[in-house]
């Protein structure tokens, strides 16, 4: 077997390739008209192909940046294009071509990846641990009434109450999808900046209208929230059928926009029911509505999978909102390594040096990847008997430690 590089002249054998794998024709576009493939970068495809020179296997990385808790921006290799033809699969193409990648992306120096799974069985025996989550939320209409803000103005109100839902000045206005110009790529890069767990959309995407909608030329209206000086902080993308107003995507730059494009959408006539795609499982909307059985959460799923390369840079990358000091005993059979790392915390930055001390809490690297970006608790982990808490106490410990400023969430899909 062989793996190797891409080059322009052999870009149309990967994507026929790739597209064998699933069983699906280049030539047919994705929801809306998109060729999602159009995106891929020609020097992060590999190919693998047999003795005789048959290619049977791909896989790419897109270069994006990952929001970090703290709001830290880093490289993530995204992993796409993962495909082995039918006739050769179980028989390792996809190990061997995961080897050469992780091998790859360490030697330039990269210290995690990230991908999205077609099926949740396939990537935790290479080390990826589910690290965000998604799911929609549906709101009959009739149900949609909002309660009153609970929360008392303050008069010395610290500036971070700002974004607290319902002060809203600004104002909703709709445009069809073609009207938008840059108005959705530069809000969603705002928007990202701000939030852990979410991917920038490199510019080529938005160019080549490559993705899901609101990327991909398929007709929608977007509904844009502008501040009160008019500058557009947010937007929400839907298209409306047989009584049912989907919204594909809502970009808000804080709660309070969140909430007034929420009661946009919520307020159209003739539609019975709005369902938000790609919301966090407990998004505060459910809260805010007055019938908090109106908001029916379903299709939850898991998002983002994260692969730690680097422990201590991947470490003390992020940021922390709490002080203290923990022994992680970490495996990792794919790469057949196992450290132990002292991780310290002090005012928001970490240490993370090797140690012989014994170890709070014994994990595989899969597993550090699930709670890296703060989306999952490490003691659900120990409860699910994954990790293992060395002493009472540690997990509690990890659970303050590692959770994030808020709940990290990824809508990019790739
Ligand atoms: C998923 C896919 C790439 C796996 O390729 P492959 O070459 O068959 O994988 P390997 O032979 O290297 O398998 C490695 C291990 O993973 C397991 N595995 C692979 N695919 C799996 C799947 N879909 N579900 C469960 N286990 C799977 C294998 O059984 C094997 O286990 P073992 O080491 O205990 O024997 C291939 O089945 C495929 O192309 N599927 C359709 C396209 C797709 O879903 N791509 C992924 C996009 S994110």
């Amino acid at each position: 077997m062989e793996i190797r590089p891409t080059t322009d002249k052999d870009l149309d054998v990967f994507v026929d390739t790739l597209h064998a794998a699933f069983g699906l024709f280049p030539e047919t576009p994705v929801e809306g008209g998109g060729l999602w493939w159009s995106a891929l970068e020609t020097d992060r495809c590999l190919l693998a192909l047999t003795e005789d020179g048959r290619p049977v296997g791909t896989a790419a990385t897109h270069s994006f940046e990952l929001t970090l808790p703290g709001g830290t921006l880093v490289p993530a290799p995204g992993v796409t294009a993962v495909g082995v033809l039918p006739s050769h699969r179980r028989q390792g193409v996809l190990s061997a071509m995961m080897r050469h990648q992780l091998a790859e992306l360490r030697a330039s120096g990269e210290f995690l990846s990230v991908l999205l799974a077609s099926e949740a069985t396939i990537y935790g025996r290479f080390g990826y641990g589910p690290a965000t989550c998604t799911a929609q939320l549906t709101v009959p209409r009739h149900r949609a009434a909002f309660a009153a803000p609970r929360a008392r103005a303050a008069a010395d109100a610290p500036a971070a109450d700002a974004s607290a839902a319902g002060s809203d000045n600004g104002s909703v206005e709709v445009l069809r999808r073609a009207e938008c110009g840059e108005i959705l790529e530069e809000v969603y890069d705002r928007y990202r900046r701000a939030q852990p767990g979410s991917l920038s959309r490199p510019h080529r995407w938005w160019a080549l209208r490559a993705g899901q909608p609101p990327i991909s030329p398929a007709p929608r209206y977007i509904a844009v929230h502008r501040d009160a000086d008019g500058v557009p902080d947010g937007y929400a993308s839907y298209s409306i059928e047989s009584g049912t107003l989907t919204v594909d995507e809502t970009i808000a730059t804080d709660d309070a926009v969140f909430t007034a494009l929420a009661r946009f959408v919520l307020g159209h006539d003739l539609v019975t029911e709005v369902v938000f795609k790609h919301v966090l499982p407990d998004h505060p909307l459910r809260r805010q509505l007055a019938d908090f059985r109106a908001g029916e959460v379903s299709g939850l799923m898991d998002w983002l999978w994260v692969r730690l390369l680097d422990v201590p840079r991947a470490l003390t990358a992020r940021g922390w909102f709490m002080d203290g000091e923990l022994v992680l005993d970490i495996d990792d059979p794919f790469l057949g390594e196992h450290d132990r790392y002292l991780l310290t915390v002090r005012d928001g930055k970490a240490d993370c040096v090797p140690t012989d001390r014994d170890p709070d809490l014994s994990l595989d690297i899969r597993d550090l990847g699930s709670v890296y970006l703060g989306g999952t608790a490490p003691s659900t982990l120990v409860r699910a008997g994954h990790v293992r808490a060395h002493r009472p106490g540690a997990a509690a410990l990890a659970d303050a430690l590692f959770r994030a400023e808020r709940p990290p969430h990824c809508l990019h899909w790739f």
